[in-house]
């Protein structure tokens, strides 16, 4: 290698953030309450949601795509009265609850952000991505609704 060859840098990937626990499983009946937490998305303050539909976890940011406030009725009620839709408070944008699909009222063709989340051995945990990261306060992560899970 000459000094006029280019230098290449091998582009690094940022480590992957360990998961981190969201609520017990037992938490989150059948097309019931939603559970929330905090996260920063690009840095800023958001909510997400966790609720269980057709027995798997699923979550979103909480912000409509019609305008971006929270959805929720009163904390964790997303859904319709049918239980079938999500359904926003503020104007009536309803969202497939399995994959966040706007499906009518003035929410476009876009979807909810989708957060990763898993359930395992009776707990739920979502995984940070590159741009919906946990809260952090004096260095410890949050533990958004509770003790967080005895150790195994
Ligand atoms: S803010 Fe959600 S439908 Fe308008």
């Amino acid at each position: 290698m000459s000094d006029n060859d280019p230098v290449r840098a091998e582009p690094v990937e940022a480590p992957a953030l360990p998961r981190e626990w969201v609520c017990l499983s037992a938490a989150l009946e059948e097309s019931g309450r939603a559970v929330g937490w905090d996260v920063l998305e690009y840095g800023r303050p958001q909510r997400a949601f966790v609720l269980r539909v057709d027995g798997v976890p699923r979550a979103y940011l909480n912000r409509c795509l019609h305008v971006p406030v929270e959805m929720d009725w009163t904390p964790g009620e997303f859904l319709d009265s049918e239980r079938r839709y999500i359904l926003c408070s503020i104007h009536g944008a309803a969202y497939e609850p399995r994959d966040g699909r706007c499906v009518g009222g003035p929410c476009g063709r876009g979807r909810l952000t989708t957060v990763a989340v898993v359930e395992e051995a009776g707990q739920v945990y979502w995984y940070p991505s590159r741009d919906i990261r946990p809260v952090v306060f004096d260095d410890a992560p949050q533990a958004p609704n509770a003790a967080p899970p005895p150790a195994a």
